[in-house]
């Protein structure tokens, strides 16, 4: 079902979807984040009235920071509060978009829905993507049935905290790991395949004013031959936290697990993840805690974010 005579406030970030490449030129050179967020609504006929739309940031988002994540969190945080508000939708490129779903999703929880789109082609594709996924993200925003921050991404909606890159170029490169998707949506509707979650939110007080102050997060990824060396260069700029990709279900190389010791006995905490695409971290006595069923990016996230709670 859809809200109706409801504001949705679509908030521009950049990505391949506002992405262009020069006239006549090759499609797949184009350059992310050069058309305004207005200017990707206006390319979308019938699109429902009351979209008001803002541009937060205009960055191909294999540059994404800490900083913009920051004015997100501000920027929705002002529109959710207004009654008016339906849901909010925020385009975006492909490549970080399950780090800033999870991050927003663990900061906000919002009880109304956040939807984050993007595109695998450029606005200027001979048949572009964002069109449809733009039209979709609305449409999941108005459903009365949605809640929390999802992904609507070539007709599948997923939750943050599944949601995953998997594909390099194909339309449909996202899936939900092992939980898979959330729901569908076609022909401005919306069908669900189970309930969203809801989260706890942290709270955007959680998150220091200032950026510089974020406790510092790295990963590091375990594999043959890999030594100690990067897990101490890191202890040695006064890394935080480290998260270990291991392999399968998350174990280490001996080499790096001994470095990795000795920086968690002068003070940094060290999480496990792993290099698998699907399952999850097993726990194991004496070793270092395991990250679940959560991506490398999205366990940097979260350690970041505990981080910030013990501070
Ligand atoms: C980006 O992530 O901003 C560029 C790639 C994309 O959106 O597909």
């Amino acid at each position: 079902m859809q809200n109706t005579n409801a504001v949705v406030v679509v908030l521009g970030t950049g990505g391949t979807i506002a992405g262009t490449s020069a006239p006549g030129g090759d499609e797949r050179l184009y350059q992310a984040a050069q058309l305004t967020v207005g200017q990707l609504l206006q390319a979308v006929p019938g699109l429902p009235p009351g979209l008001e739309c803002e541009q937060v940031a205009q960055v191909d988002s294999k540059d994404m920071t800490h900083g913009v994540w920051h004015r997100l969190v501000a920027r929705l945080g002002q529109h959710l509060a207004r009654p008016e508000v339906a849901g909010i939708v925020v385009t975006h490129g492909t490549d970080t978009l399950e780090e800033t779903a999870w991050f927003l999703q663990r900061v906000l929880a919002p009880a109304k829905p956040v939807v984050l789109t993007a595109a695998m082609r450029p606005a200027t594709a001979a048949a572009p993507d964002g069109p449809g996924n733009l039209r979709d993200a609305v449409t999941v925003a108005l459903d009365a049935g949605a809640r929390g921050v999802v992904a609507a991404m070539a007709g599948s909606v997923f939750a943050a905290r599944d949601v995953r890159k998997a594909h390099t170029s194909k339309l449909d490169a996202f899936d939900g790991g092992d939980a898979g998707p959330l729901g569908a949506v076609m022909d401005g509707k919306v069908t669900w395949l189970r309930e969203p979650p809801s989260d706890e939110p942290l709270g955007a007080a959680h998150l220091p004013p200032d950026v510089a102050a974020w406790p510092r997060v790295d990963l590091v990824v375990s594999h043959a031959g890999v030594d100690g060396a990067v897990v101490d260069a890191l202890r040695a700029i006064g890394a935080k936290g480290i998260v270990a990709v291991g392999t399968g279900s998350g174990t280490l190389h001996e080499a790096m697990q001994r470095s990795l010791h000795e920086a968690q006995a002068a003070g940094v905490t060290v999480w496990r993840a792993t290099r698998c695409a699907r399952g999850e971290v097993a726990e194991r006595p004496g070793d270092f805690p395991g990250a679940g069923d959560l991506t490398p990016p999205k366990a940097r996230i979260e350690l970041m974010l505990a981080l910030m709670g013990r501070s």
